[in-house]
C-alpha cells in the first residue's frame, strides 16, 4: 500500500527500511524521503515505522531466550 504518494513510497519500503537498520521515523524520513512534500502522509508513516520497530524488538527479545532454553 502507498503510503506517501509523493514520493511513491510504500508500507513495504519504510518496513525494509527498518529492518535495514533505520531505528527511527527521523532516519526513515531522511533514507527514503516521506513527508517531505506535502506531509500528509507523516501519521500513517510514523504509525507504520513504529509498528515495525516494535516487531523488530520482539523478534529480537525472543531470540535473546532461543526455545529450548530452560532458566536454571
Ligand atoms: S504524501 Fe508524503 S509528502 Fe505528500
Amino acid at each position: 500500500m502507498y503510503v506517501c504518494l509523493c514520493e511513491g513510497v510504500t508500507d513495504t519500503q519504510i518496513r525494509d527500511a527498518v529492518y535495514e537498520g533505520c531505528c527511527s521515523y527521523r532516519e526513515v524520513r531522511s533514507t527514503l524521503g516521506i513527508a517531505s512534500q506535502c506531509g500528509k502522509c507523516a501519521c500513517l508513516a510514523k504509525q507504520v515505522v513504529r509498528e515495525t520497530i516494535g516487531e523488530v524488538q520482539s523478534s529480537q527479545a525472543a531470540l535473546a531466550y532461543p526455545a529450548g532454553f530452560v532458566a536454571a
